[in-house]
């Protein structure tokens, strides 16, 4: 079985039985909820060939869809993530006024309303499982002079929003929520928003984006300082739809990010590249089932993003990057991967910001490798979709992996070199689908079956991964857990 297509685009032929119910335009689409309670099992498999494309990016489909809502014109966007979590973002954007229609598989157009320009939902916005989602419309809702209600499910509603919700209230947005500003929350916006100087307390670009998004709004220039630079989706996407952003690093590492508000932003051709956090995955199982040799087609090379790559090539992975390109404002490439012998390493926790989202995966890479890795400065990890440490350090523990946790660090002790890793365990997803995916690629490579619970959550950033992987030759298969 595979993860089933969690949206429905209303053709001709299948509008015409609830035509009288609930007419629709053409291109009019709808998302459907994912087959609940999934378990999948990842079994010890020979080889993995192929040369294959992965889904669209995450940060960028779900900015894409947010500047579309606001510029002028009509935005088409090519190759855009029909996960779980943009198709929520989708919805939003409709649910603010804007048109959003699927013309094919990746191919989708917004029609925006103009900076400033949403309007008052009429029920609670559902971001399910996307604090992407959810964080970045927050910055787009501060800026408009109306009350919404944001929910989400079990994982979201127990993420912290006081980091976004913050700066935005500084620049005179309200909210309401739940104790420690978690969701459900109303935020009811400013027409009359000030523009802000913000010093971030995490290097968080979801933070970084809310600020600025909210900074469209604001008269003058609203200054976002980072720590240490984190993605720049917004500021590249910004640009390509006409907005001035200014850009400064300082001496002290620490990095500048300035919007001026109240462009006027023009309807643009958005091209998503593949998701390098999503490649990631196969990238894992080809170096670790031995004999592995795998293409990876127009994958996001954002240097803010690629820190899995530097990491993995520091334990001496195989991959190339063959055809480096440019597509819309965004380094791509394809990525020529090889099984081989990888050393255990020490991650420097500056590295973090460039591959925040590929620690679980990392994990489960380095429990084939020999000898120990040591990632440090990971206390983010903890308010992820779940608390990536102790979800990665249990089910690595379940799996036979020698492992220790602390506060803010992880560290593996490589079985490689003398055994696969035992496996042989059934770990829960946490409503997570980074952790859900590394555990079925650690399968993959290890002596006995993983079985991971609750998988159907990785349709929020992978539709069709079991199809690709077992494209690939991996043995992941759904259990028939009825009664
Ligand atoms: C994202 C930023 C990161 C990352 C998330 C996507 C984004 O979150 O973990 O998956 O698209 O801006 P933080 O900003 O919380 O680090």
């Amino acid at each position: 079985m595979s993860l089933r297509v969690n949206f429905v685009y209303e053709t001709r032929a299948n509008r015409s039985t609830r035509a009288a119910r609930a007419p629709r335009p053409a291109g009019a689409w709808r998302r459907q909820d994912p087959e609940p309670d999934m378990r999948l099992t990842a079994h010890h498999c020979q080889a993995l060939t192929g040369d294959i494309p992965v889904p669209g990016d995450k940060s960028i489909s779900h900015r894409a869809l947010m500047l579309g809502a606001l510029a002028v014109g009509e935005t088409r966007i090519t190759g855009l993530l029909e996960g779980e979590d943009v198709l929520r973002t989708a919805a939003a954007m409709e649910a603010l006024g804007a048109t959003v229609t699927r013309d094919g598989p990746g191919a989708w157009r917004v029609s925006g309303r103009g900076v400033s320009g949403l309007r008052e939902p009429d029920d609670v916005l559902d971001m399910g499982n996307s604090g992407t989602g959810a964080r970045l419309l927050m910055g787009l809702l501060a800026g408009h002079p109306f009350t919404t209600v944001l929910t989400g499910d079990g994982s979201l509603r127990s993420r912290p929003m006081a980091r976004v919700t913050t700066p935005l209230a500084a620049m005179g947005a309200t909210f309401v929520g739940r104790s420690g500003g978690r969701m459900p929350l109303a935020v009811t916006g400013a027409a009359d928003l000030l523009p802000l100087e913000y010093v971030l307390p995490v290097a968080s670009a979801q933070v970084k984006s809310a600020v600025l998004l909210a900074g469209l709004h604001a008269p003058g220039e609203t200054r976002v300082i980072e720590p240490e630079p984190t993605r720049d989706h917004t500021e590249l996407m910004l640009r390509h739809f006409g907005a001035q952003v200014r850009v400064e690093d300082r001496p002290d590492g620490t990095r500048l990010v300035a919007v001026t508000g109240q462009p006027e932003l023009t309807a643009r051709d958005v091209v998503v590249p593949g998701d390098v956090s999503s490649a990631a995955f196969p990238l894992a199982a080809a170096l670790t089932v031995p004999g592995s040799a795998v293409t990876l087609r127009t994958i996001g090379l954002n240097p803010l993003r690629a820190g899995l790559i530097d990491t993995l090539r520091d334990m001496g992975a195989d991959i190339t990057i063959a055809n480096p390109r440019t597509e819309a404002g965004e380094p791509v490439g394809d990525l020529v991967v090889r099984a081989g012998p990888l050393m255990g390493v020490d991650v420097p926790p500056g590295r973090a910001p460039r591959m925040i989202d590929e620690y679980p995966v990392l994990a489960a890479v380095a429990a084939s490798a020999r000898g120990t890795t040591r990632m440090t400065g990971l206390g983010e990890l903890r308010v992820k979709e779940s608390d990536r440490l102790a979800a990665m350090a249990r089910g690595l523990a379940a799996c036979g992996v020698a492992v220790e946790e602390t506060a803010d660090s992880l560290t593996v002790h490589g079985t490689g070199g003398t055994a696969a890793p035992a496996g042989g365990a059934v770990v829960d997803a946490e409503l997570d689908h980074r952790i859900a995916m590394s555990f079925l690629v650690l399968g993959l490579a290890a002596a006995a079956p993983v079985s991971v619970t609750g998988a159907d959550a990785i349709a929020t950033s992978f539709p069709g991964f079991t199809d690709l992987m077992g494209g690939l030759g991996a043995r992941i298969a759904a259990d028939d857990t009825r009664d």
